[in-house]
């Protein structure tokens, strides 16, 4: 290579290096939007005259229109899309489209652009969240009765009811809804007019511009508005958050569907076959949404370090914050959609799970607090007790809720002997008394389940 094509070859890929077009062109609308408002703003104060805003906001609309149909050409040489549109816009009205830098800066005219791409996005994954929710409300709703049992360590512990397992998911996702929302209010600040990191010379309104755009203030301090990026360190956590939820509930999912569990079957669509294996049905979608959280954690962090050390005010640095926001954007409006869609269509073996429920002694707690409540034992002294019983029950391979009163009584000398001790305790071993009788305010029995479902209800009309 001689010099000179060295020298071009070098210069292209900076130019590559440093150009944002080819992923900030998302950003087109929030751009023509943010230069609307400015634009306006110039007007009302005297800076344009009212036959140059309407120039510029005709050539506004022109580009958006433009962009939108294809017709917009993205250059490299642009750099970023304030540039490509600022230069057609010259290209459409001419000279008084470079009155329109007046007063601003990149600057702030990346920081408002962002927020506004963040603001609507919060809202559109509450919108999301709200749609999941009511397909969990529909599930929910016809199976309060559904047995199951409940784990801790992935053991059969206590048996619940599968609404009540659901509503547990519920309850993620509504703190997830609130707090997009609650990232909305704080960030509802507008760093336009904070120009290059000082403020302007020129006599603006800096109220009038963040009113037009629908921001409850400008932000106070012009430094931070331009390097402020909490409202988009905020979205990533957000979704980490909600991806993080979705990956719990899918790792469910995946075990449920597997021979061991036999719970539900996922529907075809959701589910693929392996290339080699002619009787496999792997349930790859619930892995995917598993496995997306990887890269959305990735996305939080990579920003976190990208911020940690910047000194005041913009750095080019802070052009790294889009792209991971857009990936994390676009993986979770389809993990919702998705995970919603798998929800629906899933079958649920209501016979299964019961079955489960007749494996690992489901009700020994309750036999121990039948004996506390009922026959005045200390809680440790009938806890040893339901121990025997277990024992028992173990050593003639049933389950604790299927032992008959003599085999009870058998389990050991002290209950043997025990003459109050009568038939009426095998209710406290039935599975679905057990379940019903956790009837704390929050618990699992089906009265408390179809409360919280109550409440989800005017949950989703409020919100
Ligand atoms: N493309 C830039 C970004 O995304 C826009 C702001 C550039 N400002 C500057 N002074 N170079 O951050």
């Amino acid at each position: 290579m001689n010099e000179q094509i060295l020298k071009n070859t070098n210069a292209k890929l900076l130019d590559e290096f440093n150009a944002s077009i080819n992923f900030d062109k998302n950003l087109y609308s929030q751009d023509i939007k943010g230069s609307l408002a400015h634009s306006q703003m110039l007007f009302l104060q005297g800076i344009l005259s009212e036959d140059e805003k309407n120039k510029i906001h005709k050539g506004l609309e022109q580009i958006k229109k433009d962009i939108e149909n294809g017709n917009f050409e993205f250059k490299l040489e642009d750099e970023d899309i304030h540039m490509a549109i600022e230069r057609n816009l010259t290209k459409i009205i001419g000279e008084t489209a470079k009155k329109l830098h007046t007063a601003r800066s990149r600057n702030d005219q990346v920081a408002t652009d962002f927020k506004l791409y963040i603001k609507e996005k919060n809202i559109s994954l509450m919108a999301q969240i709200k749609k999941l929710l009511f397909t969990f409300e529909q599930i929910c709703k016809n199976h309060t009765e559904t047995l199951l049992p409940g784990m801790t360590h992935l053991q059969h512990a206590q048996p619940i009811n599968l609404a009540f397992h659901l509503l547990s998911y519920v309850n993620m996702f509504q703190r997830d809804f609130k707090r997009f929302e609650s990232s909305n209010q704080r960030n509802d600040t507008c760093p336009l007019g904070s120009a290059a990191l000082a403020g302007t010379a020129h006599n603006i309104d800096r109220f009038k511009t963040a009113s037009l755009l629908g921001f409850k203030t400008p932000c106070a301090n012009a430094q931070d508005g331009v390097s402020d990026r909490d409202f988009a360190l905020e979205i990533l956590f957000n979704i980490s958050t909600l991806s993080m939820h979705i990956s719990r509930i899918s790792e469910e999912l995946i075990l449920w569907s597997s021979y061991e569990f036999d719970f539900i079957k996922i529907s075809d669509e959701y589910a693929t076959t392996s290339s080699i294996m002619p009787q496999k049905k792997n349930p790859d979608v619930p892995e995917l949404l598993r496995g997306k959280s990887g890269r959305i954690y990735g996305n939080l962090f990579a920003l976190l370090t990208v911020m940690k050390s910047l000194p005041l005010a913009y750095n080019k640095d802070t052009q790294e914050d889009k792209e991971g926001v857009f990936d994390s954007v676009k993986n979770i409006e389809l993990c919702l959609s998705i995970l919603d869609e798998i929800l629906k269509t899933m079958q649920i073996s209501k016979e299964n799970m019961l079955k489960a429920c007749k494996k690992g002694h489901l009700c020994a707690t309750d036999f121990a607090d039948y004996l506390v409540q009922k026959q005045n034992f200390a809680f440790r002294d009938a806890y040893y007790l339901a121990k025997d019983a277990v024992a028992k029950a173990d050593s003639l391979n049933k389950d604790i809720s299927d032992l008959s009163f003599e085999e009870l009584k058998d389990s050991s000398p002290k209950l043997k002997s025990l003459a109050s001790l009568n038939k009426e305790v095998l209710t406290c071993l039935d599975l679905r008394n057990s379940m019903n009788s956790r009837d704390s305010y929050g618990g699992t029995s089906s009265k408390q389940s179809k409360i919280q479902i109550q409440e989800l209800k005017e949950w989703l009309e409020q919100n």
